[in-house]
């Protein structure tokens, strides 16, 4: 069945009234509505009850036609910070769903490591067929939303967005872009601190599998070679470990391939025999399908969201698979660059903190046997737990 969208108020021009104004269609064309969404006219209805969160902001950019939504998911331990997804999907609901996890995995992100900042995600659902010629002005209609909002959200790169994307916002609502180039100020791009992280995660669950936290001679496939992907392989490479990659982008194949990282056709991936699969690219990729063709001893990578379901991490352990839960791995890059922009951390500290995450992922390893529980429910009790004893 096909999704209904909700409608952007004021859409089927005079007939309908814009709620508290009296808009013209030919001033919209600029303007980002707020959008009345109708009971029952979608999913939204029965997503946002279950999902524990604050507030939603839903807008519709009427010379685009993308939906823009900000999920914020929890304040409680300090002012929201989240990535902004750009990208097309499916139908609106999966943008909504999308943006509702991720927040809470943002929330999670930082709460387990009793870092002082909220959840919160951005995305921004284009519709196919977008022109790269619209992206400036849209994220200029973006950004001056985000100034409304205030202090409670800033944003940084994610999956369809860069540090030129945080510079451009930056200029139009400045302090609420994280990330944004050296060049105009910025600390640049999260990927390293974010690909550093996972090693480190990768490096204690190899400890308490294998005994060694070195990961000489442990064979790693990364599924995914953006700039986070390329360099994680990097760092494996030079602590001794052969690896393999996988990707669907042909350009970025033959970009690692030329560098004489061996390739793994996408299809093969998941049956690959391994000691370590390291989903980097997007979520949702841990699932009915795909564990129990998995051949490896560990799951950890950079990729948010990656169990389809809370269920898989059961089917996980069943299987004898250690997994790292993804926000305990990935946090690396939101950290780093927040403390560093937000928060007065040196580059020294910003490092520390990020090696952090190899003793925080022993402890949820640990927890998780101890109480013979998943290391997800292991992460999210920690993280509860930081989230509980913060003031109200
Ligand atoms: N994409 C980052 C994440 O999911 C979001 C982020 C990057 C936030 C950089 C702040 C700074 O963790």
């Amino acid at each position: 069945m096909k999704d209904p969208q909700p409608s952007p108020s004021g859409e089927g021009g005079a007939k309908r009234r814009v709620r508290g104004g009296h808009r013209q269609p030919d001033d919209r064309n600029d303007s980002i509505l707020r959008v009345i969404v109708r009971r029952g006219s979608s999913r939204i209805d029965r997503a946002l009850p279950e999902w524990g969160g604050e507030e939603v902001i839903v807008r519709y950019d009427c010379a685009t036609g993308a939906w823009i939504i900000i999920a914020i998911h929890s304040t409680r331990l300090g002012p929201t910070v989240g990535g902004t997804r750009l990208k097309s999907y499916r139908t609106f609901s999966d943008a909504l769903g999308d943006a509702l996890r991720l927040a809470e995995g943002m929330t999670n992100k930082f709460a387990v490591f009793g870092f002082p900042r909220g959840g919160a995600k951005a995305v921004i659902n284009v519709p196919q067929g977008f022109q790269e010629s619209q992206r400036v002005p849209l994220l200029h209609r973006y950004a001056r939303l985000l100034r409304q909002l205030g202090e409670i959200f800033t944003t940084g790169p994610d999956v369809g967005t860069s540090s030129v994307d945080m510079d451009i916002i930056d200029a139009v609502a400045p302090g609420r872009a994280h990330s944004r180039s050296r060049s105009v100020g910025g600390s640049g791009s999260s990927s390293p601190a974010t690909a550093l992280g996972v090693f480190k995660a990768m490096g204690a669950a190899s400890e308490i599998v294998f005994g060694s936290e070195s990961l000489e001679g442990r064979s790693v496939l990364v599924q995914g070679a953006g700039k986070v992907g390329e360099t994680l392989l990097d760092l494996l490479v030079s602590d001794g470990a052969p690896v393999a990659f996988t990707d669907i982008d042909r350009h970025r194949v033959a970009e690692l391939k030329k560098r004489r990282f061996a390739f793994v056709e996408p299809d093969e991936a998941y049956a690959y025999p391994c000691d370590v699969f390291a989903p980097c690219a997007l979520g949702g990729i841990l699932n009915r399908r795909t564990i129990p063709r998995l051949r490896c001893k560990i799951v950890v990578g950079a990729a948010n969201n990656q169990l389809h379901r809370p269920a898989d991490a059961d089917a996980l352990q069943k299987r004898g698979i250690v997994y790292v839960p993804d926000f305990v791995a990935n946090a690396g890059g939101a950290m780093a660059i927040t403390g560093l922009e937000a928060l007065g951390w040196s580059e020294a500290e910003a490092l520390d903190r990020v090696r952090s995450i190899g003793a925080v992922t022993r402890l949820v390893l640990l927890y998780a046997r101890e109480n013979a529980v998943t290391p997800e429910e292991a992460a999210r009790r920690i993280a509860q737990d930081h989230l509980s004893a913060a003031p109200p």
